[in-house]
């Protein structure tokens, strides 16, 4: 298990990058904290250091998003599964293939998919912690 910290906004570009040295093989990050905790905040930095040159946050923020890196060409999917209210949303989606696929998959409120998550998925903790801290753990 890993903890980085993100001191400020003015560090997270740092913390990206070491996130991503300790990503090792692993493809699929499932980010768990509470409602603003940073997880969107967190993943548009690893994004961006991973090349991704594409808006993040876009207004038309989408259950399943997929950039591609501007260095590797490689794709990348970003999950945000708060508004999905019944499973088979998820199996519709195709869920289950971009998790096979050896795509990068970081994904937001998990537990709403839990039981479509492969074995090998990444947990990842995003705290809060004193003076807006936010704290970072990584089950790996
Ligand atoms: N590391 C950080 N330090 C300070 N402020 C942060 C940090 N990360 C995020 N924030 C701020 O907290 C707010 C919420 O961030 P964000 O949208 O990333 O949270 P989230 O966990 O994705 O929330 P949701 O559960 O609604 O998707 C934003 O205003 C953002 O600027
Ligand atoms: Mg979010």
């Amino acid at each position: 298990m890993h903890t980085l910290t993100i001191k400020n906004l003015d560090q997270i570009q740092e913390t990206a990058r070491q996130f991503i040295k300790l990503m090792g093989d692993n493809t699929v990050f499932a980010f768990h904290g509470n409602m603003g905790a940073g997880k969107t905040t967190f993943i548009k930095a690893v994004c961006e250091e991973l090349g991704v040159d594409d808006p993040v946050n876009s207004p038309t923020f989408a259950i399943i998003n997929e950039y591609r890196s501007a260095t590797t060409g490689e794709l990348i999917y970003h999950f945000d599964c708060y508004r999905l209210d019944k499973i088979e949303e998820a199996y519709d989606l195709g869920a289950e293939d971009y998790f096979a696929s050896g795509a990068l998959c970081f994904i937001e409120w998990p537990d709403k998919i839990e039981e479509l998550l492969p074995y090998d998925c990444v947990n990842v903790h995003i705290a809060e912690t004193e003076n807006g801290a936010r704290s970072i753990t990584l089950d790996i």
